[in-house]
């Protein structure tokens, strides 16, 4: 079987291959990205498989059926590119619902000791022979309060770590973890008491824009805001005026909410049309990666395992199912996770 890789990566060919070669599934490699002008390079392929800045939108989707393919595999957990009402009928979609929740822990955790320890700072001026410290003064994490928004899997793995600093862990969650020995509070305790603040939750409608001007002025003076979800959890330009005003002490971020057209891509060469990111990226007291959190060895692993088994399964099955497909029919998409539903759905 043949499938059409967009969005190609040099990191992701090695473990595809790796994985499609000993599953019988050929993989057709493509650097562009998926949208309505490209979704024709698909043909003669059987599926499609896709990452976040894919566009899977109705008129994608009505192309990829016209060239007969009968699923899109999704190569990461989250899919709100992904019109799954209109896929219905149309095309399956599979979906890799988790693969390390270590791989974004450890990675929130890097930015947040690079940050108060200044850690990119040391190592610019070493590199040139200048070994001053002046300007590198940290701040310590033991005793201090980390605020985690969200305690799935990923926010409970970054509690641990705090754990082992020392720190006192507050948490805010609609759905509290049972017997994790967390500290629950409301969001507005959370932003008062926090010296650390962590985001760790979906954005969803009610989570968009969760951190913004109303929520910084809520909290201490000095915070360090840390987010490693998805960037339109954050109003950036509230974040930016939080920062001018000297209320946000440092803030690490490996997610923008405009990051699409700029984040995966080396634009070393060109003028960042984008000032607001710019701006940010000025700051002495700003980190920012370009979601990078999920990029380990070990992730990148078993994404392609998992991707490669969902599509597998599928064609298995004779077209009818797949392990972790979304089913947009009965809308029960937790439900449906983990490969429970087998029978029909269209
Ligand atoms: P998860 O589904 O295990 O946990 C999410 C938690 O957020 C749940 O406990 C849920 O109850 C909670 N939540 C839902 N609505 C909330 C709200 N309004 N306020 C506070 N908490 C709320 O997800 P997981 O695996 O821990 O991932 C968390 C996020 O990390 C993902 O949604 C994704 O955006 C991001 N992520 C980032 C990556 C990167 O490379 N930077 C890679 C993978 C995920």
């Amino acid at each position: 079987m043949k499938i059409a890789f967009f969005d190609t990566k040099p990191y992701d060919r090695a473990a595809f291959e790796r994985e499609g070669g000993e599953k019988g599934v050929e993989f057709r490699f493509f650097e562009t990205k998926l949208n309505a002008d490209t979704a024709d390079l698909a043909r003669g392929c059987d599926a499609v498989c896709v990452f976040v800045n894919d566009e899977v939108n109705a008129a994608v989707i009505d192309r990829l059926r016209d060239a007969g393919i009968g699923l899109v595999a999704l190569r990461s957990a989250g899919y709100n590119n992904v019109d799954l009402s209109h896929a219905f009928g149309r095309v399956h979609v599979a979906h890799v619902p988790a693969y390390s929740p270590y791989a974004v822990a450890e990675h929130t955790a890097a930015l947040l000791l690079t940050s108060l320890r200044r850690i990119h700072k040391a190592y610019d001026r070493t590199r040139d022979f200048n070994f001053s410290l002046v300007g590198l003064t940290g701040t310590e994490l033991h005793g201090k309060t980390v605020g985690i928004v969200g305690t799935g899997k990923i926010g409970r793995i970054f509690a641990g770590i705090c754990r082992g600093f020392g720190m006192r862990i507050v948490a805010f969650d609609p759905y509290p973890a049972q017997e994790s020995g967390i500290a629950y509070v409301s969001l507005d305790e959370l932003f008062a008491v926090s010296d650390v603040i962590s985001l760790h939750c979906p954005l969803t409608p009610e989570t968009r824009h969760l951190v913004d001007a109303e929520a910084i002025g809520k909290m201490k003076r000095g915070v360090v805001l840390l987010n490693t979800s998805r960037g339109a959890l954050v109003d950036a330009e509230a974040l930016l005026d939080g920062i001018k005003a000297r209320k946000i002490g440092a803030a690490c971020l490996d997610v923008y909410e405009e990051e699409a057209d700029v984040f995966f891509n080396d634009l070393s060469g060109h003028i960042l049309d984008d000032d607001l990111l710019a701006r940010l990226i000025s700051m002495t007291n700003v980190i920012v990666t370009s979601h990078q959190g999920f990029l380990t060895e070990e992730a990148l692993g078993r994404i392609a395992e998992t991707t490669v088994s969902n599509v597998r399964s599928f064609f298995d099955s004779g077209c009818v199912s797949c392990d972790n497909e979304l089913c947009y029919r009965c809308g029960k998409i937790e439900e449906c996770k983990g490969g429970l539903r087998r029978a029909r759905c269209f």
